[in-house]
C-alpha cells in the first residue's frame, strides 16, 4: 500500500518513523519523490498543492494531518468521490483546550494591562471580576469546542456553545443557527472561535457581530484566519468596543512582517501553534483509518464536503 506524505509544516522524517514503527505494510512516499503516481492509494496531507491529489489516479482515501480540512477542500481540482477523513486526536484536542484556557485566563485576568504596567514600572491594582461573572461563548461546539468548554467550566467560567445544529451537551447552554448566534453573542464577554472554515463561517468575526457582544468583550480566534474580517478588528479595539484579542490563525500565514496585528497593544499573536499535530499520538489514528478502509468498515470522522467540514 503506497501512501503519499505531503506537508510543508509537519516533519516527514518523524511521520515516516512513527508509521514505520507501527506497520511494515505501508510504502511511504515523501513528496516530491512520489514514484509512480498510479501506485498511490492513500494521501496524508496538510495544504497539498492544488492538483496534487487529482494527479493520483488510484487514490482511495485522503487523510488530513489536521482537524480542519479547509486546506484540502479549497483545491479546485479535488478529485470527487474520494473520501476525506479529518484528524481527531484526543491529545490534540487537549492541547487546543489548554491554549484556549490559557488565552481566556490572560484576557480575564487583564494580562495585557499588567504587562503594560510592568513595562512602565507601575504598581497598580485593577478591578477584577470573578470567573463566574465572566461568560464565555464558544463558536463551534464540536470535538475541540467542547473540550475547551469543559476546561473553562472547571475554572469557573459560565460557558455556552454555538453550532450549526442544536445539540444537548450536558452542563452547557447551547445555541444554534442565526438566531442562536445573536443570543450567544449578547451574553459572551469572551468569545472563542473554534469553527471550521466554510463558506458559511468565513468572515463571522466581523464588525456587526462585534457590535452584538457586550461592550469591552474580548476575542480568541483559534479557528482559521478566514473567520476574522481583519480590517474590522483594530477599529473595534481602538473604539473600546472590544478590549483585546488573542489570535493564533491569520488570513496570510506566516503573518507578514509589517502587519499591524504584530504591534497592536491589545492583540496577542501566536504563530498557529494552538494545536500541533504530534505524530506519536496521531499516527495510530491515521493507521486505524487506513485499516478501517481496507476492511470495508465505517470510517470515523469522515468529512462531508457539501457542509465543508
Ligand atoms: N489553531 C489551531 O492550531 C487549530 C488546530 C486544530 C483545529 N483548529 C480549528 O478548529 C476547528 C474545529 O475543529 P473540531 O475538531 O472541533 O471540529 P468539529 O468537531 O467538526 O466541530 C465543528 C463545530 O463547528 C460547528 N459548525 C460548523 N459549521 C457551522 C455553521 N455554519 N454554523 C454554526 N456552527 C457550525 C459544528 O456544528 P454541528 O455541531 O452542528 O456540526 C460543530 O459544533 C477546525 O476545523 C480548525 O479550523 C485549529
Amino acid at each position: 500500500m503506497a501512501l503519499l506524505f505531503r506537508s510543508s509544516v509537519d516533519s516527514a522524517a518523524r511521520w515516516r518513523g512513527e508509521l514505520t514503527r507501527l506497520t511494515a505494510e505501508l510504502d511511504i512516499r515523501l513528496w516530491p519523490d512520489i514514484g509512480d503516481p498510479a501506485e498511490i492509494e492513500y494521501a496524508l496531507v496538510w495544504r497539498p498543492e492544488p492538483g496534487l491529489l487529482a494527479s493520483l489516479p488510484n487514490l482511495k482515501l485522503i487523510l488530513s494531518l489536521g482537524a480542519g480540512v479547509d486546506h484540502i477542500l479549497c483545491d479546485p481540482h479535488l478529485p470527487g468521490g474520494v473520501p476525506i477523513v479529518r484528524l481527531v486526536d484526543p491529545y490534540l484536542n487537549d492541547a487546543m483546550g489548554e491554549y484556549v484556557a490559557l488565552q481566556v485566563l490572560r484576557l480575564h485576568r487583564q494580562d495585557l494591562d499588567y504587562l503594560a504596567q510592568q513595562r512602565s514600572g507601575i504598581w497598580r491594582e485593577l478591578p477584577q471580576k470573578n470567573a463566574c461573572d465572566r461568560p464565555v461563548g464558544i463558536l463551534g461546539f464540536g470535538e475541540i469546542g467542547q473540550n475547551a468548554g469543559r476546561k473553562l467550566a472547571a475554572l469557573g467560567f459560565p460557558v455556552a456553545g454555538w453550532g450549526r445544529r442544536r445539540r444537548t451537551v450536558s452542563g452547557f447552554q447551547t445555541y444554534a443557527g442565526p438566531e442562536g448566534l445573536c443570543q450567544l453573542l449578547r451574553r459572551s464577554e469572551i468569545l472563542v472561535c473554534l469553527l471550521p472554515l466554510t463558506p458559511d463561517t468565513e468572515g463571522i468575526l466581523c464588525a456587526r457581530n462585534f457590535a452584538a457582544l457586550p461592550p469591552g468583550a474580548s476575542l480568541v480566534n483559534v479557528g482559521r484566519g478566514g473567520h476574522l474580517v481583519e480590517e474590522d478588528l483594530i477599529p473595534a479595539l481602538d473604539r473600546g468596543q472590544l478590549s483585546a484579542a488573542a489570535l493564533d490563525v491569520f488570513r496570510e500565514e506566516p503573518l507578514p512582517p509589517g502587519h499591524p496585528f504584530w504591534r497592536h497593544p491589545r492583540i496577542l499573536v501566536t504563530p498557529h501553534i494552538a494545536g500541533i499535530t504530534n505524530p506519536k499520538t496521531a499516527a495510530p489514528i491515521i493507521l486505524d483509518s487506513i485499516r478501517r478502509f481496507e476492511a470495508g468498515r465505517p470510517l470515523l470522522n469522515e468529512v462531508d464536503p457539501a457542509q465543508g467540514y
